[in-house]
């Protein structure tokens, strides 16, 4: 079979006779390849966001083994806990799956012996300098992807040798770049910028989105808040109920002068507005943040006092869903809308 090369995807190439309706149907029945799922050697371009507290074994194996990238998020984990999930996620899956390794928390140097050791394929690191571990990572053959949030970022990490980014815009949940650039105005300036795949991030967890962002230069998207409420993450059951009740407006992005995060609104984000508005330093809110505020809200289901890191897609869903089971909707939904691109909507 002969691929063309045509933006994100690589389209059979079909004689010039064949009318329009002919391809859609042709293409619509072709197996999904581009460089993403080449890169990663996966069925679909979907990849599961690392999410401290939330991405474990359990939700990083049924991703992968549903055609997505399941990553475990190491953030959130001790080294023997990280070497313990590893174990089990190689137990649940012959798939490829990837492990985050955030920068931000200690433990960094026992996660990367760890990750040697069991072989993992693939590492995202993110919150950080990307040249810090990528030559060594990469010297033992592991696929490096770092996430970043803005183009300039996007240019140090290709040059420190990455193989792909994730580029996350604004809108995502969790850590979050002080630019607030939005995914609509991020991907194609990072196009722009740099060669190498991009994974769009940020107010995806639809097809209609991913097929947007693939449509803005993306190779692919990954997916962190629609992940949070589903039956495979470690999240509490309390957080994931709060994340499909919650409405349009429910996040917002704060402690911009600690590291930015988004977090759903309750009476520990409360604490931190009020803190700005009385003017207190930066000291103050570390303190308040203290050492265990995410787990409490994340982990432990603290919905009042807890940190609870959430996207603004969280207000488009109201159902708890198997891992596999919002990987098959995704990837409906995307080709439903690619066949729409061609209808008489989109002619003027
Ligand atoms: C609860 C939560 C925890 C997260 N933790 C991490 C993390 O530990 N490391 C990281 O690189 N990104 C983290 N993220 C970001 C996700 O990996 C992903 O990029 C982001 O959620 C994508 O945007 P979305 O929330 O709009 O889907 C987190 C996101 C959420 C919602």
């Amino acid at each position: 079979m002969i691929f063309k090369k045509c933006d994100s995807f690589y389209f059979t190439f079909l004689p010039l006779e064949i009318n329009r309706n002919t391809l859609n149907s042709y293409s619509n029945q072709r197996e999904m390849q581009n460089k993403i799922t080449s890169l990663f050697k996966i069925k679909y371009p979907i990849v599961q966001g690392g999410m401290i507290w939330c991405s474990g074994w359990e939700l990083a194996s049924a991703v992968s083994n549903a055609g997505g990238l399941g990553i475990i998020g190491s953030g959130s984990m001790y080294p023997h806990i990280l070497d313990e999930h590893i174990t089990k996620c190689k137990q649940a899956t012959d798939k490829p799956f990837a492990v985050n390794l955030p920068m931000l928390y200690p433990s960094i140097e026992e996660h990367i012996e760890t990750i040697i050791k069991h072989r993992v394929p693939i590492v995202f690191t993110s919150a950080g300098n990307p040249k810090t571990y990528t030559a060594r990572l990469k010297e033992h053959g592991i696929t490096v992807v770092h996430v970043i949030a803005s183009s300039k970022f996007a240019k140090k990490a290709a040059d420190a040798g990455v193989d792909a980014i994730v580029a996350e815009g604004f809108e995502a949940g969790g850590h979050n770049g002080r630019e607030e650039t939005t995914t609509l105005c991020l991907i194609p300036k990072i196009a722009q910028e740099v060669q190498i795949p991009i994974i769009a991030a940020g107010g995806i967890g639809t097809g209609k989105a991913m097929l947007a962002a693939m449509n803005l230069g993306a190779d692919g998207v990954q997916m962190g808040s629609r992940f949070v409420a589903c039956e495979e993450s470690s999240a509490h059951i309390n957080f994931k109920n709060r994340v499909i009740q919650s409405v349009e407006g429910d996040t917002k992005l704060t402690l911009k002068d600690l590291t930015p995060v988004r977090l759903m609104k309750n009476e520990f984000y409360n604490k931190i507005e009020q803190s700005y508005v009385e003017q207190k330093d930066a000291n103050y809110r570390a303190e308040l943040l203290g050492r265990g505020r995410a787990k409490k809200g994340m982990f432990e289901g603290d919905l009042v006092e807890g940190e609870l890191e959430i996207g603004q897609v969280a207000s488009l869903f109201d159902t708890i869903l198997p891992a596999a089971e919002i990987i098959k909707q995704v990837i409906q939904e995307f080709e439903e809308a690619k066949a729409l691109q061609n209808s008489e909507r989109f002619t003027f």
